[in-house]
């Protein structure tokens, strides 16, 4: 038996906002739709988003989920804490906060936290038009549990963000490891190496070697204005000129520890392997040339199709 907040139980009994938003052709209104999950895997929620094209704001949400009694009430939370919220605001919400305005949820249950943020994301990046997974050609998007088909990127992801030390913990937010097993051993390899990179990243980070006026190397912290201001100079110098030689161009958005939030301008924007030129041209050079535990987001673009 699991032990439920109140909170959980109260959204679970008292559900308001499940159900469709249906598209009435209003001007100016679009209805957007985000899906995740399968019901051959037990769990599928699916974010029906009501935004205001002028203001890029939720203006309404429901859901339909088939799950269990945390996933209800993820969707719930889910629903209270992105209405009246701007797209761009929107997916700055994570998994936690979903679980925190929930009072807390059973560990093994903490992967409806992350199905609700993840149909946050599918509903806004369909809205915008960008593509969500482009893994194909990308090192990291390798299947690693075929059970539950979650990819490297996505466990990964889901450690560097939930501070995740073992697989069992893995296997509470996103099932993979809670099939056969078979996949126990891998999921155990990535996240020793999210810790190694992490720490790798806390050496580099904390340490910035300026040339002092005696021309001494004199390692300090690095503040978070320096850090800022690195993160722009390998964009302005390294990043922005590849992609304005492809039509598009990238404005640095928002930095929240190792994630870093960009905006895709022009062809980047409108191009439907934007998680990839993501992937690819941004997040693997600021990686090389910053910190390796860097995850690169991008919030949109500027430029609506
Ligand atoms: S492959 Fe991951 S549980 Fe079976």
């Amino acid at each position: 038996m699991w032990e439920y907040t109140d909170k959980v139980l109260d959204l679970f009994y008292n559900p308001k906002n499940q159900g469709t938003l249906e598209d009435n052709g209003e001007t100016g209104i679009k209805i957007s739709t985000g899906e995740v999950g399968s019901i051959a895997c037990g769990d599928a929620l699916r974010l029906h988003l009501k935004i205001e094209e002028e203001s890029d704001k939720i203006l309404d949400a429901r859901f339909q989920t088939f799950g269990c009694t945390s996933a209800i009430a993820s969707s719930e939370a889910l629903v209270e804490l992105v209405k009246g919220l701007s797209l761009d605001d929107a997916l700055k919400v994570t998994n936690k906060e979903i679980a925190d305005y929930l009072g807390g949820l059973p560990e093994a249950k903490m992967h409806c936290s992350v199905m609700g943020q993840e149909a946050l994301e599918a509903a806004i990046y369909n809205y915008r038009g960008i593509e969500l997974d482009v893994h194909e050609d990308d090192d990291e998007g390798a299947l690693i549990c075929s059970c539950f088909g979650i990819t490297e990127s996505k466990i990964r992801r889901v450690v560097l963000e939930n501070k995740l030390t073992s697989a069992e913990d893995v296997t509470n937010y996103v099932k993979a490891g809670g099939g056969c097993g078979s996949c126990l051993a891998t999921i155990d390899d990535i996240i020793e190496s999210v810790q190694k990179e992490a720490t790798t990243a806390k050496v580099v980070t904390n340490t910035y070697n300026p040339v002092n006026t005696t021309g001494e190397l004199t390692p300090r912290p690095l503040t978070n204005v320096q850090k800022i201001a690195l993160i722009q100079k390998v964009l302005d110098e390294e990043v922005r000129p590849i992609l304005i030689a492809d039509g598009g161009d990238v404005e640095l958005y928002d930095v929240d520890g190792d994630i870093i939030k960009v905006l895709l301008q022009g062809a980047c924007g409108s191009c439907s392997s934007s998680t990839a030129t993501l992937k690819i041209a941004i997040e693997a050079r600021l990686r090389d040339r910053i910190n390796p535990n860097i995850v690169v987001q991008s919030v949109g673009s500027l430029i609506k199709n």
